[in-house]
């Protein structure tokens, strides 16, 4: 029997299906995230050039320096304090981070580069070890400022009662999701098997008896064979940002939509997907450890949980909107780079805002507390995906 090329993830697949079928949601951990044969814990780097899909971090270096912008503007609109931690959850190969930091040592040098602490959180041990080197010079031991430092997961907690930023950068779609599916009987669960020696989805009862008042609760009916995915451990996320957050803001970058569109009758088969090659792949049990796999989050889920805790919505857009809004072309055109580096980035730049690509797949959440009436430009402008605004509340 040979379910997956890693002999560690495969022998750990094994044990857990000789007892029957396991949930897909525990399926998509170990297949992610198993310490050797996960799919972001081995040893090569799988977003950006030479990996299996890009993100804006890797699509131009704009992005990190329009994020810099953003996060000045919170400092700013939080009084600008002595001391100013942004942590940044599923940094990946920490693209976004250098590229911020750079950009504030560079245009704030006196004033956040001063307060800026930067804490990055990642899973993998391999892409930490990436991070390390390509941020060494924010990681030193004496306190540099800005500084950086890594923590992983097991951990870490975020700060009770802290001040500054949160940043999740396509962290949520890559949590491990349930697969709900509505049957004649009821609602069941999506579970994965070995059949004849192959993986194969069936279905059983949920896993977690919570989940059958999950779509009720969002006021969604599914169809008699639609599937649905949820994210509890998005929830847990947010409940502990919005539990913790004192002062200050965080912004969501994810392919998403509002419950209503996401569980309309027309994603029948949701959105669970697989990544390889740049390739999309439908099977998700198709070469576990190899494929990325990827569930689209809920927005107004991630909102109704935020605001239970407190936080306010500041804004909601695409990232086509939001970084125009934020005065990318303007920022670009001031910044005068020429040559061929300066023409590669400014062509990326084009890339994050296409509105067929990530500029209108990917949405913004800004989050915030504390901050009274400060209005951020980057939101000024609305999603193209109109329905998910008008309905992101339910
Ligand atoms: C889709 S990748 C995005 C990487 C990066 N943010 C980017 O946009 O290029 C998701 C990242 O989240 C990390 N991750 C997943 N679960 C995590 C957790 N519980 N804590 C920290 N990092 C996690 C993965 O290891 C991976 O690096």
């Amino acid at each position: 029997m040979n379910i997956c090329a890693h002999p560690a993830l495969a022998q750990a697949l094994e044990a857990e299906l000789r007892g029957g079928p396991i949930p897909f949601k525990r399926f998509m951990a170990l297949s992610l995230y198993h310490a050797e044969g996960g799919y972001y814990c081995q040893p090569s780097p799988r977003v950006g050039q030479g990996g299996d899909f890009k993100t804006s971090p890797h699509q131009s270096p704009w992005f990190g320096r329009m994020l810099a912008r953003q996060a000045e503007e919170i400092w700013s609109a939080m009084g600008r304090p002595a001391s100013f931690c942004v942590y940044e959850f599923g940094p990946g190969e920490g693209w976004l981070a250098h590229d911020l930091l750079e950009e504030i040592e560079a245009t704030c040098p006196d004033t956040l580069s001063g307060a800026l602490e930067y804490v990055l959180i990642e899973q993998s041990a391999s892409a930490s070890d990436r991070i390390r080197e390509r941020l060494s010079r924010w990681m030193k031991e004496a306190p540099a400022l800005p500084g950086a430092r890594l923590e992983a997961p097991g951990n870490f907690n975020l700060p009770g009662q802290f001040d500054g930023l949160v940043i999740a950068h396509e962290y949520l779609d890559a949590l491990p999701v349930h697969i709900l599916v509505q049957t004649g009987e009821g609602l069941a669960e999506r579970h994965v098997e070995l059949r004849d020696g192959k993986l194969s989805m069936c279905e059983g009862p949920l896993s977690d008896e919570k989940l059958g008042d999950w779509l009720i609760d969002l006021g969604i009916e599914l169809e008699t064979g639609q599937t649905a995915e949820v994210c509890p451990a998005a929830m847990e996320w947010t409940e502990s940002v919005s539990r913790n957050l004192r002062l200050g803001g965080a912004l969501l970058f994810d392919y998403g939509f509002s419950s209503r569109v996401l569980y309309h009758p027309s994603r029948r088969e949701g959105t669970i997907r697989g990544y390889r090659d740049h390739a999309l792949i439908d099977d998700p049990l198709e070469n576990p450890g190899e494929t990325d796999l990827t569930a689209h989050v809920d927005f107004t889920a991630i909102l109704r949980t935020a605001e239970a805790g407190g936080l306010t919505l500041a804004g909601f857009t695409d990232q086509t909107h939001f970084l125009l809004g934020a005065g990318i072309s303007e920022t670009i055109e001031k910044s005068g780079g020429s040559g061929t580096k300066a023409a590669g980035e400014r062509r990326g730049a084009m890339g994050l805002l296409d509105p067929g690509g990530l500029g209108g797949a990917i949405k913004v959440m800004l989050l915030t507390r504390g901050l009274g009436d400060a209005v951020f430009p980057a939101f000024s402008m609305k999603p193209g995906d109109r329905e998910s605004l008008a309905t992101l509340r339910g």
